[in-house]
């Protein structure tokens, strides 16, 4: 198992460029299932989850060939409609096969993704929008089996809100079962991310008929069949927001390029109020270096709001703020894990009911830490690089679900990050490529 040891408080400079957004990526490559012609996905970051992603569709009988970051695809076969647990255990995000499986094939046979380190991750709301379409859906040996009825599925009226809101990749699976659906289907309560508009923009390229993605009602007429996918991703917002923080919390001048700054207002947004000064220019953030942060209070929320997955990286910024500063999670209550190991690096942290306050300290301190899940990873390393001495984070394997060649990309910059393996040597993170 690999770590990072990080040498803290070095100036950064420089520019850093996004990957395409992973997210974005794991949806999109599902929909290959849902058309008989070869297709092609670019800007496809090289992660981990997208190797797992490829995996799956692998045994759903899809050929895939990468070359850099593009992903060629082709369905050869369509015998096998199973999804293992294998390798849904691995990656929840392996549920969005789901929606694509039942449209083009009338079944799928998907393993119930088990519990997740931050909370609870239910996905009733996937169910209950293809049971909707007319799917029968029955849950038995820690499977979904989901079939469409005799005269396939048929467009229907969905309010897919839960006590949470909106959930994404139950969005994505609804919107593609609705794609090749009999009339039309209103999604309401939609999920609004960015992911979402991508996913459908993609389905849209290739014969769908969808409007309002973006919004909170998305309608969807469907159509007999779907044409080849060429389609690029978007970048990922998540990546650009945690290196806009790398750049905060060491005050240095860095550029984040290839980047979609309208993907990120709440978050820039908060920055804003806690001092940080980011410009913008095109698809170009710099962080331009200033004053201690102030502490600033914010929620996490669905989107447009602030992130859930941008909040432990903006923990670590408010953990040396000057001030107190608390995060309410409205999307996973449970999702501090990060805290436990920035207080080992002397941050000041209470959790409580979904809320966590924050008492911004001078200095953080290098501590041995270990990552959690991929979001608290990134906070570890963008802590590491403010600590003053050594940070030793171990478990990065959870870092490369999200994050390509973060440390490599991170020295460009400046950083003193080293990956060693176990057995002390340095090792490099091609392998999750
Ligand atoms: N929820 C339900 N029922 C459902 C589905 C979700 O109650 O059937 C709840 C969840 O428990 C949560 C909320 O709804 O409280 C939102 O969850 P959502 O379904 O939107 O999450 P997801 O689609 O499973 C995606 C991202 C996550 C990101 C969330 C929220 C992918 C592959 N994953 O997950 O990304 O945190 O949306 O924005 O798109 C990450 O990249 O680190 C990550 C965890």
């Amino acid at each position: 198992m690999d770590s990072f040891v990080i040498k803290g408080r070095q100036r950064l400079s420089g520019s850093i460029a996004v990957s395409g957004s992973k997210n974005s990526a794991l949806p999109i490559l599902a929909v290959s299932i849902m058309t008989g012609e070869a297709c092609r996905f670019g800007n496809i970051p090289l992660l981990r989850d997208i190797q797992t992603q490829v995996k799956i569709l692998n045994t759903l009988g899809v050929e895939s060939v990468w070359k850099g970051r593009e992903v060629r695809t082709q369905v050869k076969d369509t015998y096998n409609s199973t999804a293992p647990y294998e390798l849904v255990k691995q990656m929840r995000a392996g549920v969005c096969v789901l929606g694509p499986l039942l449209a083009a094939r009338g079944e799928a046979i998907v393993s119930l993704p088990g519990g997740c380190v931050i909370g609870e991750r239910p996905i009733d709301l996937h169910l209950k929008g293809l049971e909707a379409l007319g799917a029968e859906i029955t849950l038995e040996h820690g499977n979904i089996h989901a079939k469409t009825p005799k005269g396939g599925l048929k467009g229907a009226e969905i309010y897919l809100g839960g006590k949470f809101g909106s959930s994404v990749l139950a969005t994505d699976n609804v919107m593609c079962a609705a794609v090749m659906a009999k009339g039309t289907t209103v999604i309401e309560c939609a999920a609004c991310e960015p992911e979402v508009v991508d996913l459908a923009n993609c389905l849209i390229a290739m014969g769908a008929k969808i409007e309002g993605a973006g919004s909170p009602r998305i309608t969807i007429h469907g159509v007999k069949k779907l044409k080849a996918a060429d389609w690029n991703v978007i970048p990922d917002r998540i990546e650009a927001a945690t290196f806009v923080v790398a750049g905060a919390i060491t005050q240095s001048p860095i550029s984040i390029t290839g980047c979609r700054p309208d993907h990120l207002l709440a978050f820039l947004d908060v920055l804003r109020q806690s001092g940080v000064v980011v410009e913008r220019k095109g698809s170009t953030l710099k962080v331009v270096p200033g004053a201690r942060p102030k502490a600033t209070d914010f929620v996490t929320l669905p989107y447009p709001a602030f992130a859930t997955d941008c909040q432990a990286q903006t923990m670590a910024l408010m953990a040396i703020a000057d001030g107190t500063s608390t995060i309410t999670e409205r999307i996973y209550p449970e999702r501090f894990m990060a805290a436990a190991e920035l207080k080992r690096m002397g941050a000041k942290i209470s959790v409580a009911n979904g809320t966590a306050v924050i008492q911004g300290v001078d200095k953080l301190s290098g501590a041995e830490v270990m990552a959690s899940d991929l979001r608290a990873s990134a906070a570890l390393v963008i802590a590491g690089l403010a600590a003053e001495g050594e940070t030793r984070i171990s478990r990065v394997y959870h870092i490369d679900r999200g994050y390509e060649r973060i440390e490599e990309r991170l020295r460009k910059l400046g950083a003193k990050i080293q990956r060693q393996s176990v057995g002390g040597e340095e090792t490099t993170a091609a392998a999750v490529g």
